[in-house]
């Protein structure tokens, strides 16, 4: 490994450039071939479709340092899948079948004196993403589009690592009933900018938004899934057609089962069973697993038994295990680990 200036230890949820990045083009009904280049810039029309109209969709995925120094990346083939899903939805062509894995692969090799050292609890953040490149006027998909992927070294996203966030329920709404909460499209962040300003205000870490239909069941965070365990140690994730279905936590739910014999529900969670869940956690690829010590709603509080010092008995061990599994000490199911050589 070449000696990069970066303080591992001390990085945070930010943007260093790294050497390369990866660009293909769909023009005349087509991709091309793809390729690394060195330019971090993009030139694109002032009419594209991505600034008239926000048609894009991204991904986020990591890639680990092993205690014995191999490379691996958790679960591109679920992070290509879900590209896909979001393309269609936005009318956005998908990319041919496998050059997702290919371009993760690539750009991992050539910035792999980048990937954090085992040990130092940073990793490196893969943010694949396509956009409407071409010229629009009249509302309708672009005529051309780019596919990108970078990579940056990142810490913690949450500060104070794994010290328990508050949060507040938030009077914003995230997605809308049959819109596009499921896909990770840029436009689902751009509408929750203001709230997670407003929350950061506040002093919150982060917003906890309700179903927009009926305020009356738990959804999401801005970037991240709920995971709640009850007072017998049931795993509880909610349900609903207007959440980004998770990676980490479908690997979780896999994980409590398999790993740690726990019981998993996904189901719909109402706000008012909220108080008496024994744990609160947040998941994601960039969360990893937060645990939530308390929630906000309007002045009332909910504070979890768990406290404010560290995560709960539950989420702790799940966390271990997941981070375990990612850095190639504990053994993976079949297919989660693909190694970088
Ligand atoms: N929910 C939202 C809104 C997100 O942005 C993310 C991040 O990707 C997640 C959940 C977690 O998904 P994953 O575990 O696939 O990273
Ligand atoms: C991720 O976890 O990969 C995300 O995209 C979340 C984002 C809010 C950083």
């Amino acid at each position: 490994m070449e000696k990069k200036n970066i303080d591992w230890e001390n990085l945070t949820f930010s943007y260093t450039p790294t050497d390369y990045r990866y660009v293909s083009t769909y023009r005349d009904g087509k991709w091309d071939e793809g390729e690394l280049t060195t330019d971090a810039t993009v030139h694109i029309s002032e009419c594209a479709g991505v600034l008239q109209y926000s048609q894009s969709c991204f991904e986020g995925l990591k890639a680990y340092r092993t205690k014995d120094n191999r490379i691996v990346v958790f679960r591109p083939d679920m992070n290509a899948q879900r590209l896909h899903d979001s393309c269609k939805r936005l009318e956005i062509p998908p990319l041919p079948e496998g050059r997702f894995e290919e371009s993760v692969e690539k750009l991992v090799h050539a910035n792999k004196d980048y990937v954090p050292p085992y040990g130092t609890g940073a990793t490196l953040y893969i943010r694949p993403f396509v956009f409407g490149s071409g010229p629009v006027i009249g509302v309708s998909p672009a005529p051309e589009y780019q596919y990108r992927a970078f990579c940056t070294p990142v810490g913690a996203y949450f500060k104070g690592r794994v010290k328990p966030i508050v949060i507040r329920v938030s009077d914003y709404d995230r997605a809308a009933p049959r819109g596009t909460g499921n896909i990770k499209a840029g436009l689902n962040y751009a509408m929750s900018l203001h709230a997670i300003v407003e929350a950061h205000q506040q002093g919150y870490s982060e917003n906890m938004y309700l179903d927009p239909a009926t305020r009356t069941k738990v959804e999401e965070t801005g970037g991240a899934n709920f995971l709640f365990v009850t007072k017998d140690n049931v795993i509880v994730t909610p349900k609903s057609d207007s959440i980004l279905p998770s990676i980490t936590r479908r690997s979780l739910m896999y994980v409590a089962e398999h790993y740690l014999g726990l019981k998993v529900e996904h189901r719909e969670v109402r706000f008012d069973e909220v108080k008496d869940f024994a744990e609160c956690g947040l998941c994601g690829t960039a969360a990893v697993i937060c645990p939530v010590g308390k929630i906000d709603n309007h002045g009332e509080e909910i504070c979890f038994p768990s406290g404010m010092e560290e995560a709960g008995p539950v989420l702790a061990k799940l966390r271990q295990t997941l981070v375990g599994i990612q850095d190639g000490e504990i053994e993976a199911p079949e297919g989660w680990i693909r190694e970088i050589k």
